[in-house]
C-alpha cells in the first residue's frame, strides 16, 4: 500500500511526502473575495470574487498532463532544470514535501543540494497571492543558479478564454517594469482591473509572451528560455500573454537567498484608469507591492493569517481519545466548511468555475457549517440568498457571486428549495439568538420596492410547499429534490437536452417523500420558531406539520422503510414492488430525522433496512439494486453507471442524515461505524483506492455496485462538509446550540465517551467535560449566560 503522506495535527497541516499523489491534492487560499486553488505541485488558479468573470489564471481542466499550469519556480543549476513542487519539469528531487495548511501551502524540493522552500498564501488585508522562495545552498561549493517565476494570464472570463480565440488571440497586452509585469487585456475598454506578478528586486530578464519564453511546440515542462538560462524580454501583443521573470543568483556554500513575489489583483475606479494615454495607474499595485516587500512584512502578515484561522478554529475544540475524530473536528472538517462557504460549488478540481454560481439550497446548508465561526457572513448569506426568491415562495436554483442576481442556468423550481431558507435561518437564529434578522427589509427577486421581512419569506417558503400538495397529499417534486438527478416531470430521449433545464412536461404530479421529511422536519422548528415570538402562524405550521405526518404514515410506508416518491403517473419509486432501487437513502434519512411514525417504530425499522440494503464497505449507498439501464421516466438518476454518483454511489452529502437519525434513535453504534465509514482521516480507503484527497470529504465515494468501489470523487466543495460537522458537533458529541443555550445530548460509544469539548457560543466560553456512563445517552441542558464556564457534565 502506497502512502503518499501524513497528517500534522500541531501545524494543523497535511504533509504530502510524494508529488506524484493519484491525484492532485489540493488546497485553497483566501477569505475575504481573492482565492487560490493551489495543488501539491503548486497548479491552480485564483479569481476575484468570480471564478468565472475574474479569473486571473488560466487553467485547463482537460489537459494533459494533468493539472498543467500554475504557479511555477523553475531553477536552473548547471545542466540540470527542476521545480521545487516537482511539476512541471518533474525532474526527480532529492527531497520533497508538501505542506496544505489553513489557507497556505508550503512546497520545499531539494536537487544537489541547493533547497527551495516556497510558500503561498492570500493574505487577509490585500488580493493577492504571496509566494515567498528561499533558496539555500546546502552543498560545499558556490553555485550560479537562474530562478524563474512563472505564471500565465487567463483573460478574465474563463469560458470565453476557452472558446472565442479569433477574439483572444488578439487582445493580450501587458506592461512590464523593471521589477513587475502587469496583465492588462481590455483594460483599454471597459474593464477596470488588471493584474501583476511582481518581485521585491529587479529582475535580470523576463517573457511576456507565452511562446517566447516556452518554444511553440514545447509544454511547460521545456521552457527553452528557462532551458537556455536566457531570456527573450518579450512583450506580448495578443496571443498568450505571461509572465516569466529571471533572477541570477550567486550562492555561497550555506548562503540563502530569499525572493518574495506578489501576484496581485487591482481595480481602479473610472476617472482614474490610466497614469497617462493608455497606461494603467498602477498605485495600488505598487502599494501592495511595498506591503509585502521584505521578509518582515510577509512574515507579519503570516502571523496575521495564523492569527485568523487559530481564532476561527478555536471556537470549538475537541479532545478526545480518538485522534481521527480529533483531527477531523477541530481542523480538517471545519477548514473544508469555510472553503464550501466561500466557493460554493463553483471552483474545485471538480467544478470548472465556469459552470455553477452559489445554489440557493446548497448555500443554506453550507451555514450550518460556518455559523459559529463567522455568524456575521451568514447573515449576510442569508439575506442575499432570500432575495433571489420569487413573491410566490419559489426561486432561482442559483444566483451569481458577483451580481448576487439569480438565473436560471441550471434549472428552477426544484420542490425542496424553500425549505432549506428556514433551515439556514433557523440554524443560525440558534447560534447568534440574533432575532433581529427576521425583520430585515428583504426583496423578491432582487426587485427594489418588493421587500417584506425575512420572516415573511420564511412563511412564504413554508406555504409554498404546504400548498404544492400531490394526490397523496405529499410535495409536489417539481423539477426534482435534494437529489437534482431525481427528474420525475421531465422524460428527455434527446442527449443534447439539459434534465436540469428542459420543460418539463405539463400536469405532472409526481411527489417527494424526501421533502415530505423535511417539510415535517423544518416544520417543526419553524412552529417552535414562530411559538417563540408569539406568532398566531405557528399553529397552522402545526397542524400542516401533522396532516404530513399523516399522509406520510398513510401512502409513504412501504412496509419496511420510506418510500421514495411517485412517479409522474403515480407510480411508486422506492419500494419493494420496483423491479430496481428499491430503497432509497434520502427518505429514510429524512423521515427518521422527522421522527415520522417513531412511536409506532417506523424510524427504527427504517433505519435498519437502511443498514440492510444500502450499507457497503465504505458507507452507505443512495439507491439500491442501482438502475441498469436508462429509464426516461426516471431522469438523469439512471444516466449514471451503476454505484456513481447519484446512481447507487456513496454520496456522502446524504450519510450524516442517516447518521445523525440513528442518533436521534438512540443507535449509538451504527451511528459511529457510519460516521467512521465516510470520514476521510479514518482511513478506511487507502491513499491509492480513494485518489483524491485524504484530509477532506468528497461528493462522492463509488459504491459497492461500481467497478471500483472506495474510489472518491469530487472532493472539496459538497455539502457533506456541512452535514457531517453537524452531525459530529451536534449529535455524535452532542453539543446542541439551543435558542437558550446548549444542550449536551452525545451519541458516541461508551469507551470514546469521556472527552472535553470548549465551545464559544455568542460572547461566552464554555470548557466541558463530558462523560458519558452506560445509564445514557442521556441530555443536560447549559442555559446561555455571558463570560466564562467550566462545566463537568455526565450523561
Ligand atoms: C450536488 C448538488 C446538490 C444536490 C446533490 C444531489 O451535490 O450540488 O444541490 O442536492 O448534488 O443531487
Ligand atoms: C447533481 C449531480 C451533478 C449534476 C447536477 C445537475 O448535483 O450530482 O452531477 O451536475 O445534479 O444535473
Amino acid at each position: 500500500m502506497n502512502s503518499y503522506g501524513h497528517f500534522d495535527d500541531a501545524s494543523r497541516e497535511y504533509v504530502i511526502t510524494r508529488p506524484d499523489t493519484p491525484w492532485p491534492w489540493i488546497n485553497y487560499m483566501g477569505t475575504g473575495d481573492f482565492f487560490s486553488l493551489i495543488s501539491n505541485t503548486a497548479g491552480g488558479y485564483c479569481f476575484c470574487r468570480d471564478a468565472k468573470f475574474r479569473r486571473i489564471l488560466r487553467y485547463r481542466y482537460n489537459g494533459v498532463p494533468m493539472d498543467a499550469g500554475g504557479r511555477y519556480f523553475y531553477i536552473k543549476d548547471g545542466d540540470t532544470l527542476w521545480n521545487p513542487g516537482w511539476k512541471p519539469c518533474r525532474t526527480p528531487l532529492d527531497f520533497y514535501e508538501c505542506r496544505h495548511g489553513m489557507g497556505y501551502t508550503r512546497i520545499c524540493g531539494e536537487k544537489d543540494g541547493l533547497r527551495a522552500e516556497s510558500l503561498f498564501f492570500v493574505p487577509l488585508e490585500h488580493r493577492c497571492e504571496v509566494h515567498r522562495v528561499k533558496l539555500s545552498n546546502r552543498s560545499d561549493h558556490p553555485k550560479t543558479v537562474r530562478l524563474y517565476a512563472f505564471v500565465e494570464w487567463c483573460l478574465w472570463n474563463a469560458s470565453t478564454d476557452m472558446e472565442n480565440f479569433q477574439r483572444n488571440l488578439s487582445t493580450g497586452e501587458v506592461e512590464v517594469q523593471p521589477d513587475a509585469i502587469y496583465h492588462k487585456t481590455e483594460y483599454r475598454e471597459r474593464r477596470n482591473h488588471y493584474a501583476f506578478y511582481g518581485a521585491n528586486r529587479h529582475f535580470d530578464g523576463f517573457d511576456t509572451d507565452r511562446e517566447t519564453f516556452l518554444g511553440m511546440y514545447n509544454g511547460f515542462d521545456a521552457p527553452v528560455q528557462a532551458l537556455a538560462g536566457t531570456s527573450g524580454n518579450s512583450v506580448a501583443h495578443g496571443w498568450s500573454p505571461v509572465a516569466a521573470e529571471r533572477f541570477d543568483l550567486e550562492l555561497a556554500p550555506g548562503a540563502t537567498e530569499e525572493l518574495i513575489f506578489v501576484l496581485g489583483y487591482v481595480e481602479n475606479p473610472a476617472d482614474a484608469k490610466f497614469s497617462a494615454p493608455g497606461v494603467i495607474n498602477k498605485t495600488a499595485a505598487r502599494e501592495m507591492l511595498e506591503a509585502y516587500s521584505t521578509g518582515v512584512r510577509v512574515d507579519a502578515a503570516f502571523a496575521a493569517l495564523r492569527a485568523y484561522w487559530d481564532d476561527l478554529l478555536g471556537r470549538f475544540t475537541v479532545a478526545s481519545d480518538v485522534p481521527e475524530l480529533d483531527r477531523t473536528v477541530n481542523v480538517w472538517n471545519q477548514y473544508q466548511c469555510m472553503i464550501t462557504f466561500f466557493m460554493s460549488r463553483s471552483a474545485s478540481y471538480f467544478e470548472s468555475g465556469i459552470g455553477r454560481g452559489m445554489g440557493f439550497r446548497d448555500s443554506n446548508q453550507d451555514l450550518a457549517g460556518i455559523v459559529h465561526m463567522i455568524p456575521d457572513r451568514a447573515r449576510q448569506r442569508i439575506l442575499d440568498i432570500a432575495a433571489t426568491q420569487f413573491p410566490d415562495g419559489g426561486c432561482y436554483h442559483q444566483y451569481q457571486p458577483l451580481t448576487k442576481r439569480g438565473n436560471n442556468d441550471i434549472g428552477g423550481g426544484f420542490g425542496d428549495d424553500p425549505l432549506w431558507l428556514i433551515f439556514g435561518t433557523v440554524a443560525y437564529l440558534k447560534e447568534t439568538g440574533d432575532f433581529s434578522i427576521l425583520d430585515e427589509p428583504v426583496p423578491f427577486d432582487n426587485v427594489p420596492g418588493s421587500e417584506v421581512s425575512l420572516l415573511e419569506h420564511l412563511k412564504i417558503s413554508f406555504r409554498r410547499v404546504a400548498t404544492g400538495l400531490g394526490p397523496h397529499g405529499l410535495p409536489l417534486i417539481g423539477r426534482a429534490d435534494w437529489n437534482d438527478c431525481l427528474n420525475l416531470n421531465c422524460f428527455s430521449l434527446d442527449p443534447d437536452e439539459s434534465f436540469q433545464t428542459t420543460e418539463n412536461v405539463a400536469g405532472g404530479q409526481a411527489e417527494s417523500l424526501m421533502i415530505a421529511g423535511l417539510f415535517v422536519a423544518e416544520g417543526k422548528d419553524f412552529a417552535e420558531l414562530l411559538e417563540r415570538l408569539g406568532d398566531a402562524d405557528a399553529s397552522s405550521v402545526r397542524s400542516a406539520v401533522c396532516a404530513m405526518e399523516d399522509s406520510v404514515k398513510k401512502h409513504g410506508w412501504d412496509g419496511e422503510w420510506f418510500l421514495r416518491a411517485y412517479d409522474f403517473h403515480g407510480g411508486k419509486i422506492g419500494s419493494r414492488e420496483c423491479d430496481e432501487s428499491k430503497i432509497f437513502i434520502e427518505s429514510q434519512g429524512w423521515c427518521a430525522m422527522a421522527r415520522i411514525g417513531a412511536g409506532e417504530g417506523l424510524c427504527d425499522k427504517a433505519l435498519d433496512s437502511a443498514v440492510k440494503h444500502l450499507e457497503c464497505e465504505h458507507g452507505l449507498v443512495l439507491n439500491a439494486p442501482a438502475f441498469s439501464s436508462y429509464l426516461y421516466q426516471y431522469g438523469e438518476i439512471s444516466s449514471y453507471p451503476q454505484g456513481y454518483k447519484e446512481n447507487g454511489g456513496i454520496f456522502c452529502h446524504n450519510n450524516p442524515w442517516v447518521i445523525i437519525a440513528e442518533a436521534m434513535a438512540g443507535h449509538v453504534e451504527d451511528a459511529w461505524r457510519h460516521y467512521t465509514k465516510i470520514t476521510p482521516a479514518f482511513g478506511r480507503q487507502s491513499h491509492d483506492l480513494r485518489k483524491v484527497e485524504p484530509y477532506v470529504f468528497c461528493q462522492m465515494v463509488a459504491g459497492a455496485e461500481a467497478a471500483r468501489p472506495g474510489e472518491g470523487k469530487n472532493s472539496w466543495l459538497t455539502g457533506t462538509a456541512a452535514w457531517t460537522w453537524k452531525c459530529v458537533s451536534e449529535f455524535i458529541l452532542g453539543v446542541k446550540p439551543q435558542y437558550d443555550g446548549l444542550l449536551i445530548e452525545p451519541c458516541i460509544p461508551l469507551k470514546y465517551g469521556t472527552y472535553r469539548i470548549h465551545r464559544r457560543f455568542r460572547d461566552a466560553e464554555y470548557d466541558i467535560s463530558v462523560r458519558c456512563t452506560d445509564g445514557g445517552p442521556g441530555k443536560v441542558f447549559i442555559p446561555y449566560s455571558p463570560g466564562g464556564h467550566v462545566l463537568e457534565v455526565t450523561v
